[in-house]
């Protein structure tokens, strides 16, 4: 990757909440580690997809890139400029360049406004250079681009299913005509029957406009599908990080390759997949060493007092001290 390439780096990032006074369950002063050490690099005209289970902090890298949250250590470069510990000021070119789509299009679309009115909004904040005619006149190639019908301006989020709320939300973010998008399972909320459609809608988008995304799911055939790379996340902690074919051929952590044979598959007859076994250490108190141990079947000594980097072995990346042997 040539450095003109390199849209957003992500180096050495951790996240820590620590619970404050009024706290779950008496849990004051406990501090959850949400991100441990994460490093990655996005390159422009990718869908870098992050997958995981829940509360493996997907959502927290998120927030953490947008700038929705603060880092507890390490840094975020957006091309080339360091975005994590800017001011408000400084950081406002960024909101129009950068934009979120939330999982829940019925909690992120404000209610009382008209869907012109929530179309308009972003637009005429950063760019109020623009007549109402120009807005109006962006309003309506946005609103026909991702397939949505213009008489629908008028009236209110109520009216709207699930994907077509999720497909104005898209509309929103496109507004600004962004570069880069960061999508929080966008489809996860959404009826089956839909998701194609509103994924279809984000891959169009893509390609006519010269987006990156970084897709956050826990759906690996939503990955296979639109994703060109993928980094698989536990507990806070990139395990693996490989071009989307590479992964699904041969993947070589052993979370990795236990996600991956945990997808139902049809085997003669009958509906089979393998079990996933064991519950994840909780955030609150990490395990020593690979944070993957004590769910791991290749677990030997040296994983319960050493931490493995990410480091490049078989054209992929892989946090496991025995990634060679794990093919
Ligand atoms: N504001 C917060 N205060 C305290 N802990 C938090 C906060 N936000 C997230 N966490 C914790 O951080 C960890 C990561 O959470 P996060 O929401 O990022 O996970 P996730 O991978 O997005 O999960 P899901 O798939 O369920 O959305 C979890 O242990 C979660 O409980
Ligand atoms: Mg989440």
């Amino acid at each position: 990757m040539s450095d003109t390439d390199g849209l957003l780096k992500i180096d050495k990032l951790h996240k820590r909440f620590r619970l404050s006074s009024d706290g779950w369950f008496g849990a004051k002063g406990q501090v959850v580690n949400a991100i441990n050490d994460v490093s990655l690099e996005i390159t422009k005209g990718e869908s870098f997809c992050l997958v995981g289970e829940s509360g493996c902090g997907k959502s927290t890298l998120a927030r953490t890139v947008m700038g929705l949250e603060t880092t507890s250590a390490g840094s975020i470069h957006y091309m080339g400029e360091r975005i994590d510990n800017m001011s408000d000021a400084a950081r406002l070119p960024y909101r129009q360049r950068m934009q979120m789509i939330f999982q829940n299009p019925y909690a992120s679309l404000n209610p009382r406004m008209t869907i012109s009115q929530t179309l308009e909004e972003p637009l005429r904040f950063h760019r109020p250079d623009l007549s109402d005619t120009q807005v109006r006149d962006k309003v309506v190639e946005v609103m026909e681009s991702v397939g949505n019908n213009t008489s629908w301006l008028s009236r209110f989020p109520h009216e709207f299913s699930g994907g077509q709320r999720q497909r104005i939300s898209i509309a929103r973010a496109l507004m600004v005509d962004p570069e880069f998008v960061v999508a929080d399972e966008p489809i996860s909320a959404l009826d089956v029957s839909i998701q194609a459609q509103v994924l279809n809608v984000m891959m169009d988008a893509r390609d006519h406009r010269d987006l990156t995304y970084l897709f956050i799911t826990h759906d690996l055939s939503v990955v296979e599908h639109f994703g060109t790379r993928v980094a698989v996340m536990y507990l806070g902690v990139v395990c693996e990080l490989a071009e989307t074919k590479t992964l699904f051929a041969s993947p070589r952590h052993p979370y990795t390759q236990l996600l991956l044979s945990a997808i139902p598959k049809m085997d003669g007859s009958e509906m089979t997949h393998d079990r996933m076994h064991g519950e994840v250490p909780s955030a609150m108190n990490l395990p020593t060493g690979c944070v993957f141990h004590g769910r791991c079947p290749h677990a030997k000594d040296v994983c319960k007092t050493d931490i493995p980097t990410l480091r490049q072995v078989a054209g992929r990346q892989v946090a496991c001290h025995f990634a060679e042997d794990t093919g």
